[in-house]
């Protein structure tokens, strides 16, 4: 029989990590595909829901600006407890560990409905780093019945929280997916990311940093310290650094005050993900606090450097691709300082691109079959 799977996502990164699961169980005739997104982002997830050509059942557009945690969960009950009732899935599907994630996971919880958890099993073993991530993954994982762990690292962490072993899946990360197939989909057709040309002529010559910041735990004198960093970098004439701006005010008036007019700094409105591709093809090296981009960033060979205290993904750490630098604004100039300096630190981060323990298969799908068994 027909088994009614919905699948609840709403920012950027969770629409990025899910449309290859989407695809996947689309293209299997045993799963009715309901998906649901709370907007909980809207221009951010648009541009992902276009290029993925998804175009959800639901909508609920509860993105509102400057939102709180607290009013942005209890409209996310609300609103996904509804959809549920309506549709009655056999399984709910959540990626991550954002809000509504949390907030999906909990809704079918409510109403004994299973929950399958992609990229299940991340863990910093600090509530406040990242805030509020680290907790809404474990209450995810609490409910979940199946989870999708990306890695060995992450399904280990799930069994030492006693999670049954039958109920993991290693799947690998399917933001590798994601980055494959709209890889492939520019290559057949490069206008797609050919948007960054104006910069890239403007740079030419310049080394490229390309930058991501929007951390909640940053927000205010974190903030402020990466700006500054930034700024200082800037000061070099032979770098140039390319920054999609997160629309988050509280990210944006930080930038704004520091860094507007610099020459070479071109701030930017957040990019689609083929010119996104575009850019970590382009730059040198990755600045960021940004998840998905540690592990974007090591599976191109690009060297990232981390901007945060703490993180969940050991993997590219352990691999050498990835350095954790922190918020403080010396550590981050010197660390950047280094590797466009010293040619055998950056190798050493750049040839760097071990996956062991993080396969990168499709074998999700496999692993989504188990929806069957109810
Ligand atoms: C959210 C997630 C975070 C994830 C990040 C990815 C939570 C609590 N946080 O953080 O885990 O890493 O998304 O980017 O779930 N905004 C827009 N347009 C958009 C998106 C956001 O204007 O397309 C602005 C709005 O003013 C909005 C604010 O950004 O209120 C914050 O959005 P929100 O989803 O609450 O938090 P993020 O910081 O984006
Ligand atoms: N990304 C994008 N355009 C941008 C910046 C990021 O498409 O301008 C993509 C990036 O490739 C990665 C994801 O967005 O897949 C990361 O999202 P974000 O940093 O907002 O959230 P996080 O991963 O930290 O939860």
């Amino acid at each position: 029989m027909t088994k009614t799977i919905l699948l609840v996502f709403g920012t950027r990164p969770e629409a990025i990590k899910m449309f290859p699961v989407i695809h996947a169980l689309k293209a299997d005739p045993r799963f009715r595909v309901v998906t649901c997104v709370s907007a909980q982002h809207r221009g951010m997830l648009d541009q992902v829901l276009e290029i993925a050509g998804i175009v959800p059942e639901h909508d609920l557009d509860l993105m509102r600006p400057d939102q709180t945690l607290d009013g942005l969960t209890a409209a996310l009950l609300t609103g996904l407890g509804g959809v549920m009732d309506a549709e009655k899935p056999d399984w709910v599907v959540v990626q991550g560990d954002t809000a509504t994630a949390m907030a999906g996971a909990l809704a079918a919880y409510y109403r004994k409905v299973a929950v399958a958890h992609v990229e299940a099993g991340l863990r910093s073993h600090n509530i406040y780093h990242p805030w509020p991530e680290e907790v809404n993954r474990k209450i995810i994982g609490t409910i979940a019945a199946l989870h999708f762990a990306p890695t060995t690292t992450s399904a280990e962490a799930l069994i030492a929280e006693n999670v049954p072993a039958a109920a993991i899946h290693v799947t690998g990360n399917t933001v590798i997916d994601a980055l494959q197939w709209v890889s492939a989909r520019t290559a057949a057709d490069p206008a797609l990311a050919s948007g960054l040309a104006e910069i890239e002529a403007r740079f030419a010559g310049k080394r490229i940093i390309g930058v991501t910041s929007h951390r909640r735990e940053n927000f205010g004198g974190g903030l402020e310290a990466i700006a500054e960093a930034i700024r200082q970098i800037a000061a070099r004439e032979d770098v140039a650094l390319i920054f999609p701006v997160h629309p988050n005010p509280n990210v944006r008036k930080v930038m704004d005050a520091a860094l507007a007019g610099l020459p070479n700094v071109a701030m930017i409105e957040p990019l689609d993900y083929p010119h996104f591709a575009r850019l970590l093809s382009l730059c040198e090296i990755m600045l960021t606090d940004s998840g998905g981009v540690q592990e974007e960033a090591p599976a191109l060979g690009k060297p990232v450097l981390v901007m945060r205290e703490t993180t969940e993904r050991p993997e590219g750490i352990a691999a050498g691709t990835a350095k954790l630098v922190g918020t403080q604004t010396a550590r981050i100039v010197t660390e950047i300082f280094t590797l466009l300096d010293d040619k055998a630190a950056y190798s050493a981060m750049a040839r760097a691109q071990s996956f062991r323990g993080w396969p990168c298969c499709p074998s999700y799908r496999g692993a989504l079959r188990a929806c069957r068994v109810n």
